[in-house]
């Protein structure tokens, strides 16, 4: 049985995260999104709020489920019995940061490797913090978010303006 992790911040999910999903999710048993509880990020999304819209879009995906994570990438991957870590690569700049990830995990647990997917051309210039940036903006994110996403995140940012 092949378990794979999809680890991120997910602040908030976007159609590049689902393209990995849904690619990598078809080559394995059980694809687990792990939503990194991040110290170092001030993220927009709580950790359950980013869960609960991951499992709104993953919903057509039998095999995937989502939950969350704090601490170390390779300790939850043990805890859950993954054998592999499933990570998208956008561009060239991903690469040197996500080589020292993969090479870091691999030595701290050799049973588990990383594999790469290559994002979708149409979805390489997309990241997260993009798609806040433009909808804080009121600018239109239906390119790049499914529209329970764009529907939450219109929410949090009218939710923001009342209370400032
Ligand atoms: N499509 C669109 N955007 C993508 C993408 C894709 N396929 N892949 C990544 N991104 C974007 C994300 O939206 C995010 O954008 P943002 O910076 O604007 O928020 C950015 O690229 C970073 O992506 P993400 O994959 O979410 O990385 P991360 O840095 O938030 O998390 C972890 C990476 C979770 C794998 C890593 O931090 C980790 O393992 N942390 C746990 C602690 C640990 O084990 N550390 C030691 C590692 S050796």
């Amino acid at each position: 049985m092949t378990r794979a992790i999809y680890p991120g911040s997910f602040d908030p999910v976007t159609f590049g995260h689902l393209d990995i999903i849904r690619r990598s999710s078809a080559i394995v048993d059980e694809l687990i999104v792990g939503v990194l509880n991040n110290r170092c990020k001030d993220p927009l999304f709580t950790v359950m709020e980013r869960v609960r819209m991951l499992e709104t879009v993953t919903k057509e995906f039998p095999n995937v489920k989502v939950t969350s994570f704090s601490g170390l990438l390779i300790d939850f991957a043990t805890e859950t019995g993954a054998n592999l870590i499933v990570r998208g690569l956008r561009a060239i700049t991903d690469f040197e940061y996500e080589l020292q990830m993969s090479q870091t995990n691999h030595i701290m647990k050799p049973g588990i490797d990383t594999i790469f997917f290559t994002t979708s051309l149409e979805y390489a210039y997309l990241s997260s913090s993009t798609v806040k940036e433009v909808a804080m903006y009121g600018g239109d994110i239906s390119h790049f978010v499914p529209e329970s996403v764009m529907d939450a995140m219109n929410e949090k940012f009218q939710q923001k303006e009342e209370l400032s």
